[in-house]
């Protein structure tokens, strides 16, 4: 008998949710020696049958789950289902319950608490727009902690097998970590995104658009390679040139959602520039500049009303 030395085995665990992130997650742990006992979805769901075969487990219904003794399960079904499906799961599952949401911690699992279960969260801080089930791909993740002790020491244990991060986020600061996950994500595509579409209206040629996933690819990489990312920030907003800004904003005159975004992304880079040294005359100038009002004051500004792309 040769004995099993990846870093999970002898743990036996549920997965309930078989979508990306739970697929993601129970394929990793089974990489690292797991063994995934029952795979768990909506009745009907056809995820299911295919993940719980692939990963040699038993199919069932999330609904219905027969009683099973593991040494831990993953929840990772939508935020909106989870006290849901805590509740449903309470007395049918042993040891350590964790979600995978960001934004909630712990307590939403109190019944399975009171059921006798650990419960904790282990939110992997990355995006996946489909499931990633190569272990490579777990590499460097983050993951948020919060719950019971044991909860968190497993969570330290797959974060470390999996090659990532651990650290407790607690339920007072998930609000924010979760908002933090949305700028670093979503918010920097969004600004690509509208960089895009500026250039492309004024007619720039469609070579340039690659041209800017290279400029910000190298900002965000000099932005991870300095103490605080804000020392990166460029721009003429970060060097206080009003006028620039004053022709920028006149040019996004029938844009107004872009315009917005230009004087908000100004605010900040010139806040977060200034904290780390005394303002220049010419960054106090622009900053008094975007003080005023009636920059972002146009509630009756209609969101959606530009046309999708023919
Ligand atoms: N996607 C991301 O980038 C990301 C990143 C980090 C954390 N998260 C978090 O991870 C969790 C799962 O998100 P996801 O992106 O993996 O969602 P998803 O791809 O939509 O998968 C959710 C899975 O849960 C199943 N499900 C829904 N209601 C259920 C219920 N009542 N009982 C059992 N299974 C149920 C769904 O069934 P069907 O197959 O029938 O639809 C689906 O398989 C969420 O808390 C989310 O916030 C997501």
């Amino acid at each position: 008998v040769t004995r099993d030395d990846r870093p999970l085995a002898g743990l036996r665990f549920v997965l309930v949710g078989p979508g990306r992130v739970g697929e993601s997650l129970a394929c990793w742990a089974v990489a690292c020696g797991a063994r995934c006992e029952v795979v768990a979805g909506r009745p009907g769901s056809p995820r299911t049958a295919p993940l719980a075969e692939r990963l040699g487990a038993r199919a069932s219904s999330a609904a219905d789950l027969d009683p099973v003794a593991v040494d831990f399960a993953f929840l990772m079904v939508p935020e909106a289902e989870l006290a849901d499906v805590a509740r449903r799961a309470a007395g049918r599952l042993s040891g350590v319950a964790l979600h995978g949401s960001g934004a909630l911690g712990a307590s939403v699992l109190a019944p399975l608490a009171a059921a006798g279960c650990t419960i904790g969260t282990f939110h992997p801080l990355r995006a996946f727009p489909v499931a990633l089930p190569d272990l490579a791909r777990a590499r460097g993740t983050f993951f948020a902690l919060d719950g019971d002790a044991p909860a968190r020491s497993l969570g330290r244990r797959l974060a470390t097998a999996f090659g990532g991060e651990a650290g407790v986020v607690p339920e007072a600061a998930r609000t924010a970590y979760h908002l933090a996950a949305t700028l670093a994500g979503g918010g920097v595509t969004t600004v690509l995104a509208a960089a895009w579409e500026v250039a492309r209206r004024a007619g720039v040629p469609a070579a340039a658009l690659r041209g800017y996933g290279e400029l910000a690819r190298g900002a965000l990489e000099a932005a991870l390679a300095a103490a605080d990312p804000a020392e990166a920030i460029t721009g003429p907003a970060a060097r206080g040139e009003t006028e620039t800004i004053e022709r920028q904003l006149a040019a996004l005159e029938a844009e107004p959602a872009a315009r917005d975004l230009v004087v908000a992304l100004a605010r900040v880079g010139l806040e977060r520039r200034t904290a780390l040294g005394a303002p220049t005359a010419a960054q106090r100038a622009l900053a008094e500049r975007l003080s005023r009002p009636e920059l972002l004051d146009r509630s009756r500004v209609r969101v959606l009303a530009s046309k999708p792309r023919p």
